[in-house]
């Protein structure tokens, strides 16, 4: 069996995990010194979010030299010993991979601006005119140049213009890049973006609002050379390692998603969806992501349910509710207060056993949780950007409401430094933290968390160690019990004989949950819980708040 497979992938924002030169912002010895950490949690690989040299206007995702270090991480030889001591505690290393755009200043955009004879005018989309589109940092995604009186493409920020993959040369680059790194012993891939390196070369308006509207909708994604791409990337390079491969995939189904990562296509391996993440913004809303509702429990059960079966023995799931661009799920969807560490076990326990790969963001497993800040206290370009179109420009959001959606699901939730223990700014760092730790670091930290058996991180420890060592959990069948319950969150593996139920009160309120006669519970044991003891009477579990349980009958 492929070795990510039955691995669980740990993932490091490096700007906000540990700063070893009090500069306030972490760094990648910083991430050597915590290997040891990560090693008694279990996980097998780290993905690392962008680490190379950057103006940093999005936080690393956008480049100005793929094969550079930042200095403010450290150096390409901070990053070798990286690799070597993860490898010597058998960890393995994904880096990202940013092919989709470039910072603006990098050499070749540079180059590019120059002049419309560049020879690198053609590694950017350059055009007379502009459409419709929508940048998913507001606004439009054009911007003119005054220069050559044109306008560049940039579906993120205007210092991340677009690559034009159409062009033989922008591909051999992207692979030579890889080339280097994997040389260098990383073990694989986290594809930012990945469907979006194709694009709709015509440039078509979208009809749903009017031309001088800006909108996002389904030319952002899945153009119609994507896969032709991706398989050249397959043959080219990640055929010739023992690598893995990760593509962040807006607009995915779980239809399109076996395009990308069906064993037999040779393309990736798995890929990130937003299908399940995006269930509590409302549909089709002209203000996008920051226009909430309520989370249904059982369209999420739903929506999980459609990825589990259809791609189950044809692809692999990647499974996750948190990373440096989601909110912290306990306070998104659970309880950050009163059942912080009960609910934050409950969502370990739902996610780590499906069938897939789970990831783990950093602070995760210590059941970090949301920052309640004020606007001002916010880095993040797309807050800033949104906060000022919505609010101020166009005034679609009044303060409170947009508020209230950024202390819900804003990116910066995720981004504050990482809690290490009970000292000044967490133990981050000894210098001004580049965003305000979150202020409850003194009860949520990693120091409090190894001392109490009950923590959070042990609990992800045991879902972790159970992955290792429990092949069904790997392999079976996923099916939903219950689909309707409004309450529970239930399914069964099975593989032949063998069953394993996972049964969890998403809410507060205790609950009775009576489960099908076709399970016999009195023939299935405990493996784990969120609780010291679980209650039951005949085929019926009386579940307390949050409650999550794992029973076998094997
Ligand atoms: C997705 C990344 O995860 C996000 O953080 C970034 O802002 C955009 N892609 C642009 O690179």
């Amino acid at each position: 069996m492929e070795w990510w497979k039955k691995s669980v992938i740990y993932q490091i924002y490096p700007r906000s995990f540990c700063d070893t030169n009090s500069d306030g912002i972490g760094d990648i010895k910083g991430v050597t010194s915590k290997l040891d950490y990560l090693k008694e949690l279990g996980i097998d690989v780290i993905w690392l979010s962008p680490v190379y040299e950057s103006p940093q206007d999005d936080n690393g995702y956008d480049i100005s030299d793929y094969r550079k270090i930042w200095d403010t991480f450290g150096t390409n030889e901070d990053m070798y010993e990286l690799i070597e001591e993860a490898h010597n505690r058998g960890i393995k290393i994904v880096m990202d991979l940013v092919p989709n755009h470039t910072s603006d200043e990098h050499i070749w955009f540079k180059e590019s601006k120059k002049s419309k004879d560049s020879p690198y005018r053609d590694y950017y989309f350059w055009k007379d005119e502009k459409n419709n589109w929508g940048s998913y940092f507001s606004g439009t995604a054009w911007e003119f140049d005054e220069k050559t009186e044109q306008y560049y493409l940039h579906l993120f920020s205007k210092k991340q213009p677009d690559l034009n993959w159409e062009n033989p040369k922008v591909r051999k680059e992207i692979y030579d890049i890889m080339k280097f790194w994997m040389d260098k012993g990383v073990d694989g891939w986290r594809m930012d973006v990945i469907s979006s390196i194709s694009k709709y070369t015509d440039f078509p308006n979208y009809e749903e609002v009017s031309p001088d509207e800006n909108y996002i909708g389904d030319y952002h994604t899945n153009g119609p050379r994507l896969h032709e791409y991706l398989k050249e990337m397959n043959n080219e390079v990640l055929s010739k390692y023992d690598c893995m491969t990760v593509g962040e995939a807006p607009g995915s189904t779980p239809e399109n998603a076996l395009l990308f990562c069906d064993k037999d296509r040779d393309e990736l391996n798995m890929i990130f969806t937003f299908d399940h993440m995006d269930l509590d913004a409302k549909k089709g809303s002209s203000i996008g992501k920051w226009d909430l509702e309520k989370l249904d429990l059982v369209e999420l059960k739903e929506t999980l349910n459609l990825w589990q079966k259809g791609l189950h023995k044809k692809g692999w799931n990647s499974l996750y509710f948190e990373n440096h661009d989601q909110a912290r799920v306990v306070s998104r969807w659970g309880n950050d207060r009163e059942y912080r560490v009960e609910s934050a076990k409950m969502f370990g326990t739902i996610l780590h056993m499906m069938q897939g790969t789970p990831y783990v963001y950093q602070g995760e497993e210590i059941g970090m949780v949301n920052a309640y800040y004020e606007i001002d206290e916010y880095q993040d370009i797309e807050i800033r950007n949104a906060y000022k179109d919505l609010v101020l420009d166009r005034k679609k959001l009044t303060k409170d409401e947009f508020m209230k959606a950024v202390h819900t699901i804003s990116r910066d939730n995720a981004r504050t430094p990482m809690q290490w223990n009970s000292k000044e700014h967490a133990g981050f760092t000894e210098g001004t933290p580049w965003l305000k730790v979150n202020p409850r670091y003194d009860e949520i930290n990693v120091e409090e968390a190894l001392k109490d058996k009950n923590s959070v991180f042990y609990h992800y420890k045991k879902l972790i160690e159970l992955r290792h060592t429990d092949d069904l959990i790997t392999e079976a069948d996923f099916n939903l019990i219950d689909k309707d319950n409004k309450s529970i969150f239930a399914y069964e593996r099975r593989l032949d004989e063998k069953s394993l139920l996972v049964v969890a009160n998403f809410y507060e309120e205790e609950i009775e949950f009576e489960i099908g006669n076709e399970f016999k519970l009195d023939q299935y044991t405990l493996v784990l819980s969120n609780y010291d003891e679980y209650n039951k009477y005949e085929n019926t579990i009386k579940l307390k708040p949050y409650e999550a349980i794992i029973l076998k009958n094997y």
